[in-house]
């Protein structure tokens, strides 16, 4: 190793930290007890835990109406098919992002139109989703990602000027702000995910938030099987209130056991988040000497909650990334690529579009996430750190 790199290293690792995973839930006897809990109560699927995670989840997030399903992907569904979505309507997207977003937009039979990020961010380019708006596009889905916010103030004004819909893929973003707020307000609906790379976990589960009350209704209709009524009003009522089917719904539900592990987690969100930019924080100043890497950066007014640490390798690198994450994982590290360019899948090639989405491809192929994780131990990152260096310098030194 350069001897000049190695000065800036945090002490080096070795020894028992051999497997550092890409993340590791933070779970622990504060959910065990609340498990035990739910199931000495008997009521095991959407009762008075996912009303109570839901009733925290909102205040948490500044929203008026929280709705509990199975996933974020569901979260999705129900949210576009809620704000009217309908067959053969254009939904204005990222390209980047998890299959999940577009496979929701095309669950309602609907035609994902892909637009580029911005290459700093890797969130949607306002500008790119102007230019992509037709008389056929009914609504705008905003990634949150990797929980950086994406750009709210401009897409909301420009949703509200063209009469579109307007939803945040916010699977990633809980506890990150924009202009010092929580997200999930800026759009007409939010979805949150509780899988266990998420900030807080539930094993699988997902949230709509909102402010308007007919749409947290219409999701809390089609999460059960489009019934009028819901399980709690049925079971707590003191007479006979007959089940009604009013449209063509979805077992969405979330259990109380998911919500019973979700409240539990709530309570450390903060400490969590907290935790994250703290780590996030190391892994900047212990790569500001890497020249081959490129954090992504947090604009001004956003505070990223840091759910996953993206850095860009650089093109000129000797080094291809797929090379790279070879060689972590050869240490036992959990790198992973960035995002995927959706419309490069073979389920969407029918929708790539005509222009290209440059950004969303060079991501696609040059970024890449480290491990990060509450509870990741300074050695266990000095360890990611190191092998960062070693895989590297080679092709450093071998380029001048
Ligand atoms: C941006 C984004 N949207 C949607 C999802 C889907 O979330 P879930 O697994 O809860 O369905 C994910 C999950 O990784 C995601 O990262």
């Amino acid at each position: 190793m350069n001897p000049a790199v190695a000065a800036n290293l945090p002490a080096a690792a070795s020894g028992p930290w051999r497997q550092v995973p890409l993340t590791r839930p933070a779970v622990g006897a504060g959910e065990l007890a609340q498990l035990a809990a739910v199931l000495d109560s008997g009521w095991l699927t959407q009762g008075p835990r996912v009303a109570a995670f839901e009733e925290q989840v909102a205040r948490l997030c500044d929203s008026r109406y929280a709705v509990a399903v199975s996933s974020c992907t569901a979260a999705l569904h129900l949210a576009l098919l809620a704000c009217g979505v309908q067959p053969g309507d254009e939904v204005v997207l990222p390209a980047l992002s998890f299959v999940a977003t577009a496979n929701a937009v095309r669950y309602c039979g609907a035609i994902p139109v892909f637009v580029d990020i911005q290459p700093e961010t890797l969130n949607i380019d306002v500008r790119a989703a102007e230019a992509a708006i037709s008389p056929r596009t009914r609504a705008m889905l905003a990634v949150h990602q990797l929980g950086l916010p994406a750009d709210m103030e401009p897409l909301a004004r420009l949703a509200q000027q063209r009469g579109l819909a307007l939803i945040e893929d916010a699977a990633c973003a809980l506890g990150s702000r924009y202009q010092g707020r929580p997200l999930g307000n800026w759009g007409d609906a939010a979805c949150l995910s509780f899988h266990p790379r998420k900030i807080i976990t539930t094993g699988e589960g997902g949230m709509v938030l909102t402010r308007h009350a007919e749409l947290a209704a219409r999701v809390r209709r089609l999460r059960q099987h489009g019934m009028q009524r819901g399980d709690r009003a049925r079971h707590e009522a003191r007479c006979y209130l007959p089940e009604e089917y009013v449209e063509l719904g979805y077992n969405y539900r979330l259990t109380d056991l998911q919500a019973a592990v979700g409240l539990a987690q709530l309570e450390r969100l903060g400490e969590l988040v907290s935790e994250r930019r703290r780590l996030a924080q190391r892994y900047h100043a212990a790569l500001a000497a890497q020249r081959w890497l490129r954090p992504y950066t947090e604009p001004q007014d956003c505070q990223s909650n840091y759910q996953s640490y993206a850095v860009w390798l650089d093109p000129a690198a000797p080094c291809r990334r797929d090379a790279l994450l070879d060689a972590l994982a050869a240490a036992g590290i959990g790198a992973r690529p960035a995002p995927t360019a959706i419309h490069t899948l073979s389920p969407y090639r029918p929708w790539r579009p005509d222009w290209p989405l440059p950004h969303a491809e060079a991501a696609a192929q040059q970024a890449l996430v480290l491990p990060l994780f509450p509870g990741m131990s300074e050695p266990e990152q000095d360890y990611v750190i190191e092998h960062l260096y070693r895989s590297l310098d080679p092709f450093a030194n071998s380029s001048g």
